[in-house]
């Protein structure tokens, strides 16, 4: 994959360019987090709370705002940090409610007991579904920042709520459940879960940050299609990584695919046969961003991370 970088990606540095960012990242999310359930119980306001300072990768905005700089590169406004911080409320959400009892049943999260554990799954049910509306409300407010107009804050918040609702995210992890459920999941069937359940809501964070910049209709179609296969590649890595990490390492609890008898790329077809799977979409994620004339250091070396990440 290497030979499909540019020679200024494969000069990057990605660990340091990924602790400049997480660290801006985290900032603004700590910054806004007490404001998301400001007023509310604090039976709720705590998981919220939890949920969100937890120490994720914070992949997902990650890929916002390097998608704004490809169309306005150099430095980049707090704002567009909070706009990418939707896309990292939206995820944190979908994490608290796939540990859940009745659906993967999860009890460890980013090093730390999952939220249902810390509290009641009750209330890991309600602190996810008010992250939904608070993602929105986030989204909206660092879109006027931004001095959008009203049909492009719309155009903003439909993107988020397709892609993590029925027709994406939702609709994958049904899917996810179904596929368990009955046993018969194909390459396929298999393919179409992990482009709805993670591939969606990543290269909506492509999306929503190109967008939010004013992106040409040719680079957004290039920047979606390098989120679709960056996306289903990063969801065969963490099926790999199911196999292969250790739980420190992971920060969650490896085997669990297996345990419940899932579906996934290495079940299908073997660790090589799933790590070789990845390496061609993350070799087409490249593609597409050089046929759409998209020179980004930080998009190339993101995709290098998503096969080399060990968690
Ligand atoms: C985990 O996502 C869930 C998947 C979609 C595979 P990440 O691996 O991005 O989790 P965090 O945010 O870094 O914890
Ligand atoms: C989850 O996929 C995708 C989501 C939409 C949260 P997984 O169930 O494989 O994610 P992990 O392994 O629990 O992080
Ligand atoms: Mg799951
Ligand atoms: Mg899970
Ligand atoms: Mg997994």
């Amino acid at each position: 994959m290497t030979d499909s970088r540019t020679d200024a990606a494969a000069e990057f540095d990605l660990g340091a360019f990924l602790e400049r960012e997480r660290e801006r990242i985290n900032a603004v999310l700590n910054g806004v987090a007490p404001t998301l359930a400001e007023g509310a119980p604090a039976a709720l306001r705590e998981p919220v709370l939890y949920a969100l300072a937890t120490p994720g990768k914070r992949l997902r905005p990650i890929l916002c705002v390097s998608a704004w700089r490809v169309v306005h590169p150099g430095e980049t406004p707090d704002a567009v940090y909070r706009l990418a911080c939707a896309l990292e409320i939206v995820h944190t959400y979908s994490l608290v409610h796939d540990d859940l009892p009745c659906m993967d049943d999860d009890a460890l999260r980013r090093g730390r007991p999952t939220v249902h554990v810390t509290f009641t799954p009750g209330a890991a049910l309600l602190a996810g579904a008010a992250l939904i509306p608070a993602a929105v409300r986030v989204m909206d407010d660092a879109a006027r920042e931004m001095e959008l107009d009203a049909p492009a804050r719309g155009r903003l918040a439909a993107e988020l709520c397709r892609a993590g609702g029925a027709l994406g995210m939702v609709g994958g992890q049904l899917l996810d459940l179904e596929g368990e459920a009955s046993g018969t999941v194909d390459a396929d069937g298999l393919e179409r879960i992990h482009r709805h359940k993670t591939g969606a809501l990543l290269a909506a964070s492509l999306r929503i940050g190109a967008l939010a910049a004013g992106v040409d209709d040719a680079r957004l179609e290039a920047l979606t299609e390098y989120g679709r296969e960056l996306g289903l590649a990063f969801q065969i890595v963490d099926d790999v990584l199911d196999v292969t990490a250790s739980d420190d390492a992971l920060g969650k609890t490896p085997g669990k695919d297996a345990e419940a008898g899932k579906a996934t790329y290495p079940s299908l077809f073997g660790l090589d046969g799933a790590r070789e799977m990845a390496r061609q979409r993350v070799s087409r994620a490249l593609d597409a961003l050089r046929r759409g004339g998209i020179r980004s250091p930080e998009l190339e070396a993101l995709a290098a991370f998503v096969l080399e990440r060990d968690r």
